[in-house]
């Protein structure tokens, strides 16, 4: 099977790069290089030892993506999209217009090419406040932020394009929170600037990159008073592309599946295990509850267990080993 991955340079699309490679299919890759390095696709050729072809191309260059898919794909696995929560509210238009306006793009030359399978990178963020966990694909889904809204709305295209037109087969892999790295350590998550989530602080931490890990909010209605969330090995979520790759004819139109493992951590549960994994104390401070935070939120897998044959593998401690042995061999990332 010929795949072409968009974002494929990122901290997902990379991974899912390397583990297609390794099971045989044949990758095509792009990604705009705004928030990711080319480093990561030379690392994922050397650690496959398999061709990937590599392309700098943006989602809103329309010629160069129906240029692109004329070369003919048998699915396409769709990562590229600004994904920083508090830049889209600042910056609700240009998450817009890249993350939804570029994907219509996509689908616009996928049709044009005849390709229609597609496995789109959504966000457990599309259910807004959720109130009570375990979250199933049933559970109603709202905006809190802009970034969350074009999640939605990429969902909502790909539901009315699917009554309209048959034959089309689309995954919606709705991802809780991703963490970890390869086990080789050469590939991992090298965030731009001062990272929002959690665990690539709390590692940049333990390289010395920050003086302490500021926990937002420890008077949650949860065992610890801390945050509370189901976080996801990437190795796990790259297969769980995988999985959905192999049943994709099995999705009638478009259908929306968590990817998570289906139990929660607390913020200081994880500083606790990156800290052993680091083998030192790893600094922090309880600090005000970042606003739009939701207390508690993690996923029911079943349904993913059920049409994917898929569940995560990989617990918390080898979650904190693996992102460690990224960070530690790479503490500024792929370097500037
Ligand atoms: C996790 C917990 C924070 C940073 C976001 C996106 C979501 C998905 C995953 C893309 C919370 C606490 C965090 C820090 C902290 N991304 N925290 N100190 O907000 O659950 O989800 O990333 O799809 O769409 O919304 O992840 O890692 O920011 O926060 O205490 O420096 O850690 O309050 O409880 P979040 P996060």
């Amino acid at each position: 099977m010929r795949v072409l991955v968009t974002g494929a340079s990122g901290y997902i699309g990379s991974q899912t790069c390397l583990e297609l490679l390794k099971a045989g299919f044949e990758v095509v890759g792009f990604d705009n290089l705004s928030n990711s390095s080319e480093v990561s696709i030379t690392r994922v050729r050397e650690l496959s030892g398999k061709p990937l072809r590599f392309e700098k191309l943006d989602l809103l260059d329309k010629a160069g993506l129906n240029r692109l898919l004329k070369e003919g794909f048998d699915a396409v696995i769709h990562f590229a999209g600004l994904k920083a929560v508090g830049e889209s509210v600042e910056k609700p238009e240009l998450y817009r217009k890249n993350n939804v306006e570029g994907t219509a793009n996509l689908i616009a030359a996928m049709k044009e090419a005849g390709c229609r399978r597609l496995i789109f990178s959504s966000s457990c963020t599309v259910y807004g406040e959720v109130k009570k966990s375990p979250v199933d694909e049933s559970h109603p889904r709202s905006a809190v932020n802009p970034y969350g809204g074009t999640k939605l709305a990429v969902e909502d295209m790909c539901f009315a394009l699917a009554r309209a037109e048959q034959g089309w087969h689309i995954a919606l892999l709705r991802y809780f929170n991703p963490v970890g790295a390869d086990a080789s350590g050469r590939i991992g998550e090298d965030p731009r600037g001062t990272p929002n989530n959690l665990m690539p602080y709390v590692m940049q931490t333990a390289v010395g990159r920050h003086a302490a890990v500021r926990v937002w909010g420890s008077d949650y209605p949860t065992p610890d008073g801390t945050g509370v969330r189901d976080y996801i090995h990437v190795v796990d979520l790259a297969l769980g592309h995988l999985a959905a790759l192999n049943k994709i004819d099995d999705f009638a139109g478009a259908e929306a599946v968590n990817l998570g493992a289906g139990r929660g951590y607390s913020v200081l549960e994880v500083i606790a295990a990156a800290s052993k994994a680091a083998g030192k104390k790893i600094p922090y401070e309880i600090c005000p509850r970042r606003p739009g935070d939701s207390a508690a939120i993690w996923a029911d897998p079943a349904l993913a267990k059920k049409k994917l044959g898929w569940a995560t593998r990989r617990g918390l401690e080898e979650m904190c080993a693996d992102h460690w042995r990224w960070q530690r061999a790479n503490p500024d990332g792929y370097g500037a």
